[in-house]
């Protein structure tokens, strides 16, 4: 289920998925919506991240220090852009969806030799980290629905992520919801906290931190 996508199949796929239309009149948000009919349930919003969801969920990261760090569920990259603009030149970002509309449309729109677009779970985090040639992350950040992941499921990533997180580094989530919160004050030594008015609906944001 992982892998990079080409060029040749991302204008195959959008062209299949009859979203032509949408994506040229409403730009990234069409792919959004595009994405989100298609697998409705995996993508759990109906607005990508605010400006000031982003800035405020970046604001806390040593990102001179970083040599990798992860995104769950980027969607049509909303924050990854603003990752890369942070991401030092020797340092790498792996992005994992498991949508592949959204996945062959980051293939095919970043062009960043720092950047990798995978498709599959973010359960496989350390096998996908792994063949990623590293062996922890700095960073993790999370787009996932996860009030509306299986217990399980939910419960499985936030233990595979503190397990791929190198010491002193940290996991972030934006959430319309508090189980993210509750699962990372489970799992992590320390959580800072804030929220974000200004999304579609307000946000709250958590940074799981590592101990050092
Ligand atoms: C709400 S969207 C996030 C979009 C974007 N990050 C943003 O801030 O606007 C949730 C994303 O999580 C992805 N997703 C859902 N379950 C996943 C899983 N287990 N592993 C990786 N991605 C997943 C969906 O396909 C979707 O792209």
């Amino acid at each position: 289920m992982t892998g990079n996508i080409s060029a040749k199949s991302t204008a195959r796929g959008i062209k299949r998925g009859g979203v032509k239309l949408s994506t040229k009149l409403l730009g990234p948000f069409g792919v959004f919506l595009q994405g989100a009919i298609k697998e409705p349930g995996m993508v759990g919003a109906v607005f990508p991240s605010s400006k000031s969801t982003i800035d405020n969920m970046m604001k806390k990261v040593d990102w001179e220090n970083c040599k990798l760090v992860v995104e769950y569920g980027p969607g049509v990259g909303t924050f990854t852009h603003h990752l890369l603009k942070h991401l030092p030149a020797d340092a790498q970002l792996l992005a994992i969806d498991t949508n592949a509309h959204y996945v062959e449309h980051l293939a095919n729109t970043i062009a960043d030799p720092r950047f990798k677009a995978v498709l599959g779970s973010a359960t496989d985090v350390e096998r996908i980290v792994k063949e990623a040639g590293h062996e922890f992350a700095d960073i993790v950040i999370s787009g996932l629905p996860i009030s509306t992941l299986p217990e399980d499921v939910a419960e499985d990533m936030i233990d595979a992520t503190y397990r791929v997180l190198k010491p002193g580094g940290a996991f972030l989530t934006y959430q319309y919801r508090l189980k993210a919160r509750r699962l990372t004050e489970q799992a992590f030594d320390r959580i800072d906290k804030k929220y974000v008015l200004m999304n579609v609906p307000p946000n709250h944001l958590t940074w799981g931190w590592k101990a050092a």
